[in-house]
């Protein structure tokens, strides 16, 4: 098992989303911990309930601070905490491009209503408004435009008739509660899911030409070149007791892929059997993979195996 992820809380106030998630991360097997409890507001309950617990805390009054500026502090102090993710609970700030960023794919919030029904504020009275009999909470990326990133998932919560913004904001929170840290704890574990690589390195080996999937002793390969095509790379899950989920492609030789591994031992190895011919194991399974490095893994042994017709054709796309 990997070290669990560290994740810094945002907050602005209460803090009941961020006290979900801290008492989450005390249960066995919880995939995160909290490294930083941090607000814009340094009378935010949540802090005092956070430093009780004896988590880090920082706070840093946004007024009298524009907003470049308090985002720099901020993203100072997750940085200095060692978080990987943050997770907004309730701030009610809306960060800046740069900070966001920076932290694109590791920044998750928790927004009360059914998205994209309702971003932004006054979700409920809303929902109510518009006669909705179905309202709920809604865990998603966070990107620069607010309340609009891919939806990581959704719990739906129902709309009594005598229902007040108050009355459903209360029974909407038991949803949050319940979904933030279950959303959280699955996405900080997907980069260590064999089920989630494999799907990542298929999307992208199927992306090249004329690719078919075809097992080769039991893992999952990828072939080119039509009847007569050969592999160009295979996925293995820890094949032959190896500690590795990774994908294999094909070098130059043993020269290159000793070389690779020198470089960085961390993120190539040598795997069984393949390894005889020059083939190189890129780990999947680590903190911050590197999808840029498994795409030109990809292509490159891709271009190694594959027909003329058809390394023609990708050179071609390339020259534009
Ligand atoms: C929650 O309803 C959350 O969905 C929204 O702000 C509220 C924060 O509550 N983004 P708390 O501070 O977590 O108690």
């Amino acid at each position: 098992m990997p070290d669990k992820a560290k994740v810094a809380a945002l907050i602005s106030g209460r803090g009941s989303n961020m006290a979900a998630l801290l008492y989450a991360s005390k249960l066995p097997d919880a995939p995160f911990r909290l490294v930083l409890v941090a607000s814009n507001d340094p009378d935010a309950a949540g802090l005092e309930l956070a430093k009780a617990e004896g988590i880090p805390t920082f706070a840093l009054s946004h007024k009298s601070m524009n907003r470049g500026e308090h985002d720099a502090a901020m993203d100072k102090a997750v940085r200095n905490s060692g978080a990987e993710y943050i997770a907004l609970a309730g701030y009610m700030r809306i960060l800046g491009e740069d900070f966001v960023r920076a932290w694109e794919g590791r920044a998750l919030n928790i927004h009360p209503s059914l998205l994209p029904k309702y971003p932004g504020l006054d979700t409920h009275e809303r929902a109510i408004e518009a006669g909705d009999t179905v309202a709920g909470v809604t865990v998603h990326l966070v990107t620069a435009e607010l309340d609009a990133g891919q939806i990581l998932g959704q719990t739906e919560v129902a709309v009594l008739p005598e229902d007040t913004p108050e009355s459903l904001a209360a029974r909407v929170l038991f949803a949050e509660h319940q979904l933030y840290p279950r959303v959280l704890a699955d996405y900080v574990s997907r980069p260590f899911d064999a089920a989630w690589l494999l799907d990542q390195v298929r999307v992208r080996a199927m992306d090249l030409p004329e690719v078919e999937e075809r097992p080769s002793h039991g893992a999952p390969g990828w072939r080119t070149g039509g009847k007569s095509g050969k592999y160009f790379a295979y996925f293995s899950d820890q094949h032959h007791g190896e500690d590795a989920i990774a994908l294999l492609a094909k070098t130059s030789g043993i020269d290159e892929m000793t070389a690779l591994i020198e470089r960085d031992p961390d993120a190539f190895y040598r795997p069984a059997y393949y390894g005889a011919s020059g083939w190189v194991g890129i780990v999947l399974n680590r903190p911050g993979a590197d999808w840029e490095q498994v795409e030109y893994w990809l292509k490159r042994s891709w271009q190694a195996v594959a027909p003329k017709r058809l390394t023609k054709l990708l050179d071609a796309a390339d020259e534009f």
